[in-house]
């Protein structure tokens, strides 16, 4: 699949012959330096623009239809909460919305691609195991950015989407409250068994997170490396400690920087 802006000599490859397959139910991770594409990569995957060359599939269907069917959840860099609602009904909101799109979803599933559509968690669970127990019934100008961010991981997975997108959702935060999200985007990715796609420059959050780590690099965009992290689950705090973690660590740092000297070049 190609992605290109612009033309002529002003013409940016942001991906170029970027060929992935994700199987359903992983975790992986985009990693790369600035401008290698990955946030186009994610657009394109959720249905909000389209390849110059070369198509998409999730489960089967083209992304926009994916999408329309509510198959896809997007996690967007900053949450885009509505103010004047409380956070309960925020994180609802698109439950009710879909209502109508139900039976499309079942559709799809019916015609062999997918499992036939779970029905919606409750939401009020999903907030609690979040976190959110408290700041239930708040606007979100009264919770801190990290309870919003995880409003929004909370709203997108409530709608149980196939496929999880996530585009540098914790790059904002301190270290511990991270640590935290990461923990509970593992419970609720165990529990709801989602394929996710996320985007990190965090090269410990990647491999904590992922089954494979997929390593870009700029000028053009392109898939340089990816690799499967084996490590066993559940990843807690303990992880920090083994020796194969760090050595993972290493592993995707030296990918890393061969992208990086490869955009010097
Ligand atoms: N709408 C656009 N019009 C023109 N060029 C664009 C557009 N969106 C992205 N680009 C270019 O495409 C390339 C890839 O951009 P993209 O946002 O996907 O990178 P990224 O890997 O997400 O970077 P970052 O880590 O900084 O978020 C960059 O060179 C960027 O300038
Ligand atoms: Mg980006």
């Amino acid at each position: 699949m190609d992605r290109v802006y612009g033309s002529g000599s002003a013409a940016t490859n942001a991906l170029d012959d970027v060929d992935l397959t994700v199987p359903p139910g992983r975790f992986v991770s985009l990693i790369g330096p600035s401008g290698c594409g990955k946030s186009t990569l994610l657009r394109i995957v959720a249905g909000l623009e389209r390849p110059d060359r070369g198509e998409v599939r999730v489960h089967g269907v083209p992304p926009a239809q994916a999408c329309a069917a509510k198959m896809i959840g997007l996690v967007p860099q900053s949450p885009a909460l509505l103010p004047w609602l409380s956070v309960l009904r925020n994180v609802t909101l698109p439950q009710k919305i879909n209502k109508g799109s139900a039976g499309r979803r079942e559709r799809i599933a019916g015609s062999g691609q997918r499992q036939a559509a779970p029905s919606a968690p409750d939401m009020r669970d999903l907030l609690v195991k979040a976190g959110l127990g408290e700041a239930m019934d708040k606007l979100p100008a009264q919770i801190s950015g990290g309870m919003r961010q995880r409003a929004a991981i909370v709203r997108a997975f409530g709608l149980r989407p196939d496929v999880l997108v996530m585009d540098e959702p914790f790059s904002a935060l301190d270290e511990f409250t991270r640590e935290s999200l990461q923990d509970q985007l593992l419970d609720l990715w165990d529990e709801l068994k989602t394929t996710v796609l996320f985007v990190t420059h965090s090269v410990s959050e990647a491999v904590r997170l992922s089954d494979t780590v997929v390593v870009m690099a700029p000028g053009p965009g392109r898939i340089v490396d990816v690799i499967d992290v084996d490590l066993p689950r559940p990843r807690g705090d303990r992880l920090f400690g083994e020796r194969r973690f760090h050595e993972y660590e290493d592993l995707v740092r030296d990918r890393l920087r061969r992208a990086w000297h490869g955009e010097a070049a």
